[in-house]
């Protein structure tokens, strides 16, 4: 059996892996960022299923035995009628299941991209949990270039959040979703705006957990004397992406680096499933 696959749209995904990294220390895992075709966040549900559909079968290519969708975008557009020949995770309904979990008011609010807020996702995955929830949402798409560029720490960013969050602090929730792959990335400036009675549900630990379960029921073969590695592959090639992988990854490290070559992937193959 091969690795477990994991996606993203770019960087952000990384706080996903390192979240199955410390959970599965002996798996290998190939990430790969589609660094050329980001943001996912702004596009449409069509455009993204295509790009969700390529990655699937690109790496399928190494044999992966599941792939995680861990952008939040790609993942909104999953249907679970889709099938792709291999298991496909998405981390909308462990995001949803984990804040369920944690609420004591039933006010959940929930940040993420356009395309994850405008689809709806979460408000439904949450309500099916429970109509009574209450739930607000909002896009913040500018935090993804800012985390892609390093810029997490710089007061800019705060300010950009403290305005993102102005509405969301009026409404009494107890319960925030980071609904983007990015935004754990700036969770610490996201907790103290919402301040500290605010729980924060990070995807990266609800996949992970979600996981486990499958393999702990045998949906999902996992061996772990596989060996621990991660490999990289991106879309785009560049050092930059390496250094902001490096620095979200540590203390783990990553093994390889390559480029991906989605033209690679037989055109027919492309909907086969679907
Ligand atoms: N990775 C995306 C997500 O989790 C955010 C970045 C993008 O817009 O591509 O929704």
């Amino acid at each position: 059996l091969g690795p477990i696959g994991v996606f993203d749209s770019g960087v952000g995904g990384i706080t996903v892996l390192k979240a199955l990294k410390a959970t599965f220390p002996q798996e290998n895992f190939l990430y790969l960022g589609d660094t050329a075709r980001l943001p996912y966040g702004t596009k449409s549900p069509k455009t993204v299923f295509r790009y969700l559909t390529q990655n699937v079968e690109y790496l399928k290519q190494y044999d992966v035995k599941a792939v995680v969708v861990a952008c939040n975008s790609a993942s909104s557009v999953l249907c679970p009628h889709h099938t792709f020949g291999v298991p496909v995770y998405g981390v909308i309904q462990p995001g949803a299941n984990a804040a369920f979990a944690k609420t004591r008011t039933g006010r959940i609010g929930i940040l993420g991209t356009r395309t994850t807020v405008q689809s709806q996702v979460y408000v439904k995955a949450l309500k099916n949990l429970d109509p009574d929830l209450f739930t607000i949402q909002q896009a913040c798409p500018l935090l993804v270039p800012l985390v892609e560029e390093g810029w997490e720490n710089d007061s800019i960013t705060t300010e950009i959040i403290v305005k993102y969050l102005e509405e969301m602090k009026q409404q009494n929730i107890d319960t925030l979703i980071l609904g983007c792959t990015h935004y754990p990335v700036v969770k610490e400036t996201i907790q103290k705006v919402m301040g500290e009675h605010v729980q924060l549900i990070d995807s990266a630990d609800a996949i992970a957990e979600d996981l486990a379960n499958d393999i702990a029921q045998g949906f999902l073969t996992f061996r772990p004397e596989h060996g621990g590695r991660i490999d990289v592959l991106a879309t785009d090639d560049g050092a930059f992406f390496h250094h902001i992988a490096s620095k979200l990854m540590n203390p783990f490290s990553i093994n390889s680096w390559e480029m991906a070559d989605l033209r690679q992937v037989p055109e027919k193959r492309l909907y086969e499933d679907i």
